[in-house]
């Protein structure tokens, strides 16, 4: 069996409405998920001669790997018994950055299995996505949606007018539960009419193909401001840059800044070039479609 590869794309939280914690100790969330250009490079094949089980090479990463668990996961349930492989990820995306580039492996390494085992159509991927995290299920088929419940409700939406994202990265990392714990202690989750009017207010947006301003807001940016002090300067420089909106993405500490009016590209590079040596890693991304994803035989990469 030869050896596929699959971009998994980063993702950005345009806004990020937070609400109670459930029972199960997650949180209530309405979200809306756009994948990015800015993306991991994953390759799937062959373990080594004399290699006796599935591996995965992710430099970069210490400790448990969601693409391995993933991997794992897929084989459990589908009952795919193909001799060892090895699983390579190449990391892009800034590691415990609020980008949701775990996630995105994890569910790229699903789509990658489900290639290769050639279950892919009938398999319920989504299920398993879900089980392996709440970031997962909105990244199996990269595209921009509405994420409500915790993350395992994903409704996808038509593409948001023509806009770029100008990514800093920070040199901190912040655990996602840290996060949302500081976002507990400050007080932040809203009443369950509160994220309910939020919810109906982006879907009146959304209808129009836009986000408006009033929505762009994540609601876990104060409690990334409170445990990273890098988040408030990295904020302000996306603005002075010249971001028309600039927000925290996800839990953080990774600032996004967004350029959505009039020579958007250029300008969102223009920021790039004058913020890149105080940011390591700053880029520009666009928004991408799932046909970026899709699992390609190896030969095909560029
Ligand atoms: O699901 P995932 O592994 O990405 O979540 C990591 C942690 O982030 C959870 O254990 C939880 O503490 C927090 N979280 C949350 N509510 C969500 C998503 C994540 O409280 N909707």
């Amino acid at each position: 069996m030869s050896a596929l590869w699959a971009l998994a794309p980063a993702k950005v939280n345009l806004c990020l409405f937070l609400g109670a914690r459930r029972a199960d100790g997650l949180h209530e969330l309405v979200s809306v998920v756009e994948p990015l250009s800015l993306a991991d490079v994953l390759e799937l094949g062959p373990a080594p001669d004399g290699v006796g089980a599935d591996e995965v090479i992710c430099p970069g990463v210490e400790g448990p790997n969601l693409a391995a668990a993933a991997l794992a996961a897929f084989r459990q349930a589908s009952g795919w018994d193909a001799p060892p492989r090895r699983l390579t990820v190449r990391k892009r995306v800034p590691v415990a950055g609020g980008m949701g580039g775990g996630s995105a492996d994890a569910a790229a390494t699903l789509r990658l299995a489900a290639a290769a085992a050639g279950t892919g159509r009938s398999f319920d991927l989504h299920d398993l996505a879900r089980r392996l995290g709440s970031d997962v299920p909105a990244l199996l088929r990269p595209q921009p949606a509405l994420v409500t419940a915790a993350g395992e409700e994903v409704r996808p939406v038509p593409a948001l007018e023509p806009h770029w994202v100008l990514v800093l990265p920070s040199p901190q990392r912040l655990p996602t539960p840290a996060v949302f714990a500081e976002a507990d202690r400050l007080g932040l989750p809203r009443a369950p009419d509160d994220l309910a009017a939020r919810r109906d207010e982006v879907e009146r947006t959304l209808a129009r193909g836009r986000l408006a301003a009033s929505v762009m807001v994540n609601d876990l940016e104060p409690a990334a401001l409170s445990l990273c002090p890098g988040v408030a300067p990295a904020l302000r420089a996306a603005r002075e840059a010249g971001a028309d909106h600039a927000l925290v993405s996800g839990s953080g500490p990774t600032v996004v800044g967004l350029f959505t009016t009039a020579e958007a590209r250029e300008r969102a590079q223009a920021a790039v070039d004058e913020l890149s040596s105080r940011f390591a890693g700053a880029c520009v991304a666009a928004p991408v479609d799932p046909a970026l994803a899709v699992p390609r035989p190896l030969e095909t990469a560029t």
